[in-house]
């Protein structure tokens, strides 16, 4: 369940009160409920019916320790885009046959350790990147298990934010679909490789399930195609890769994650694949929702023309707002139900950029001293910086209705000692 208001107007997640966190643990900090992360996962997981399948949650999404192995303990896999995630997963307990690993420049060392860890599929996004992987297999002395990461080619504008759809033809990802045959020509011709899924990810937070039933539709198609001709003999699963949307405002409506994968079985199975695994790797739909930023209010400004709030998380904490014009609802942590009253603020962060401004929303008259900015469980922490000598953000982790762990604030002393000793004698 994502945040809620109780009838004295606090505002709680997790069964706890987001004031009495804040009061614990400081500003800025974001405050995850590892409980309903589990039961996003276990609903994931039953849209399979019993089927073979894998989620791997895409850990770029959040590679909190406690997520991670929430997740593993639901029985979810991992995919990965980096040696360090690599270690991650492997740490929380995700089985390494569990583990994929995407990413169109994986370095030497990453495919080494991979490799090593027998990871259920390293994921080649190019051609060229095959030969890599054979030789780094072949040194280790052992058959890297491969997949190829198609790209559809499929144009999905206006289907989701330009900097997040990925399965274009001048996108950077996948093998281009007019080189899938010579892919897998080269992976079943390697005695180095085993060539054991078809995957594809076209983009993330697709709110319909159209656009990602479309990629998949290829997926199936190229799949199909190859095997009438007598390919893909040891293949073992398809992977439709992740992207499913969540609402980030009271506005829209978003079909459930298991409605993606529903859609996407209902494909496999009359494109005659049953036989195969599904694989769907989601980020964003199992954490987003269950994770908030709690901000403190700095001050107010305001001017003939404007009325801003300031607070004390920016975009280094939360980047999303500045990259992707990504609107996150900002609410009191405590204060009336209802908006009566409210006035339109600008909230902004103490980041010396224009684009440090998560947008306008209603807030009362007299702004409070706590926000909190919902739905920030995803590509927040994982993509904040230490920009303008500022701090990164504590985490707070939530189970059975109290403090489960958090992590430590950094004092700026810290940075300070890191920045003046750089480049210069100790
Ligand atoms: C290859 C791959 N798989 C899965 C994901 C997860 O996407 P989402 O968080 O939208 O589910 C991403 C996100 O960028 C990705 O690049």
């Amino acid at each position: 369940m994502p945040v809620s208001r109780d009838p004295s107007g606090h505002l709680v997640l997790g069964g706890v009160r987001l004031a009495a966190v804040a009061a614990h643990a400081g500003t800025p900090t974001y405050v995850y409920d590892l409980d309903a992360i589990a039961v996003e996962a276990r609903a994931m997981q039953a849209a399979f019916d019993g089927a073979a399948h894998m989620v791997a949650y895409a850990v770029k999404a959040n590679s909190a320790g406690a997520i991670v192995a929430t997740l593993a303990a639901e029985g979810c896999g991992a995919d990965i885009v980096s040696g360090a995630e690599l270690l991650v997963a492997l740490g929380c307990g995700v089985p390494p046959e569990k583990i994929v690993y995407n990413g169109v420049a994986k370095t030497d060392d990453e495919l080494d350790r991979a490799v090593a860890a027998g990871i259920g599929a390293i994921q080649t996004e190019s051609v060229e990147e095959i030969g890599r992987i054979e030789a780094r297999a072949r040194a280790a002395g052992k058959r890297a298990r491969v997949s190829i990461r198609m790209n559809p080619a499929v144009d999905l504008d206006g289907a989701t934010h330009a900097h997040i759809a990925t399965g274009h033809d001048r996108a950077k990802f996948g093998v281009p679909r007019d080189q899938v045959g010579r892919a897998v020509e080269l992976v079943e011709g390697s005695q180095d490789l085993r060539l054991v899924g078809i995957t594809s990810h076209v983009g993330s937070h697709f709110t319909d399930v159209g656009p990602y039933l479309a990629a998949a539709r290829v997926l199936f198609g190229v799949v199909k195609d190859l095997r009438g001709g007598g390919r893909l003999r040891s293949l073992e699963y398809v992977d439709t890769g992740g992207g499913f949307g969540v609402a980030y405002s009271d506005d829209v409506v978003v079909p459930p994650p298991p409605a993606f994968v529903r859609a996407a079985r209902e494909e496999q199975r009359a494109a005659g694949l049953s036989d195969l695994a599904l694989y769907v790797e989601p980020g964003r739909s199992l954490v987003a929702a269950h994770g908030v930023l709690l901000a403190r209010v700095v001050q107010t400004k305001t001017s003939s023309v404007g009325r801003w709030v300031m607070i004390d998380a920016g975009m280094n904490d939360l980047i999303r707002p500045a990259l992707y014009q990504a609107h996150h609802r900002i609410v009191p942590v405590e204060g009336p139900a209802t908006r009566e009253g409210f006035l339109p603020w600008r909230v902004v962060g103490p980041v010396c950029e224009s684009s440090d401004d998560f947008g306008e929303h209603p807030l009362p008259r007299d702004p409070p001293a706590l926000v909190a900015v919902l739905d920030a469980g995803a590509y927040g922490y994982t993509m904040a910086s230490r920009y303008n000598g500022r701090q990164l953000p504590v985490e707070v982790f939530l189970r059975g209705g109290r403090i489960a762990g958090e992590t430590k604030r950094l004092v700026p002393e810290e940075w300070a000692h890191e920045r003046l000793s750089a480049g210069r004698e100790a």
